[in-house]
């Protein structure tokens, strides 16, 4: 078995091999909530087809209403969030902590060929002010591989794009990618693997012009006590965005105590 911690801190991602029954699990629930929502003569029962081909027998129009009912569905479901966690979570403790918190919402992407409406330019979760503390953990739901998965680069190149963002005004994300493009490459993952990387590593997609439809989740994790609104003021932090999992007792403790100070002085 690798050392995950090593190929993380070597590579600002990781991919690896959680219980093959969550995740299964996961993909289920997913796929008999779309099956419901679609008018077609799918008959193939077969969960890998009917993801990779969506494209096929779906129409497009519906493709919003499709991705809308699902997310919440997903994110009305206590079990869905466990399962979710319970995939990641011997990682996380490996590369984050015990005490962690979840991203309130997980979210889903539909990217069917040739589809230019989901498109995300390079970029760093940490410019739109999420924590440089947090995982992305990625979970594909079909094998990914060139443009119907993600582009992503090393992390020294990333620092040194972040560099020039965040300090130099010469050139826009676009432009910085277009200099730097052959420093990126596509990720391969299959069903059954999911990605943990640091937001801080750039990546993002373009068209997928392969003949397969992606289905992926996304979902953020970070220590509970690690700072949260680091790079401006936002909305990223408890309650808005993230929720508490695990809190220990000596957190419990400290905070009952602390807040027993702020009465006490309010
Ligand atoms: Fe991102």
């Amino acid at each position: 078995m690798k050392n995950i911690q090593k190929d993380f801190e070597k590579k600002g991602y990781t991919i690896v091999k959680p219980e093959k029954k969550i995740l299964n699990e996961i993909r289920e629930i997913i796929y008999s909530s779309i099956k419901k929502k679609i008018d077609s003569k799918y008959k193939n029962k077969d969960i890998d087809n009917f993801f990779n081909k969506f494209h096929e027998f779906a129409k497009s129009k519906d493709l919003n209403e499709i991705r809308f009912s699902t997310y919440n569905l997903i994110n009305k479901s206590k079990k869905f969030q466990n399962l979710y966690y319970q995939a990641a979570k011997p990682f996380l403790n490996i590369l984050v902590g015990n005490e962690l918190a979840m991203q309130k919402k997980i979210n889903l992407s539909i990217q069917m060929p040739k589809d230019k409406d989901s498109l995300l330019d390079m970029h760093s979760d940490a410019y739109a002010g999420e924590s440089p503390f947090q995982v992305v953990v990625w979970i594909p739901l079909v094998n990914v591989f060139s443009s119907k998965g993600m582009f992503f680069t090393t992390p020294q190149t990333s620092k040194k794009i972040n560099n020039e963002v965040l300090n130099n005004d010469k050139y826009n994300v676009k432009q910085l990618y277009i200099k730097n493009k052959k420093k990126f490459w596509f990720v391969k993952a299959n069903f059954g693997e999911i990605i943990i990387f640091s937001p801080l590593i750039l990546h993002g997609n373009k068209v997928n012009l392969t003949n397969e439809t992606r289905f992926s989740l996304n979902c953020r994790f970070k220590s509970l006590l690690s700072p949260y609104d680091v790079l401006k003021k936002s909305h990223r932090n408890i309650p808005n965005f993230y929720r508490p999992l695990d809190i220990k007792p000596l957190t419990k403790i400290g905070f009952n105590y602390l807040k027993t100070l702020q009465n006490k002085v309010i």
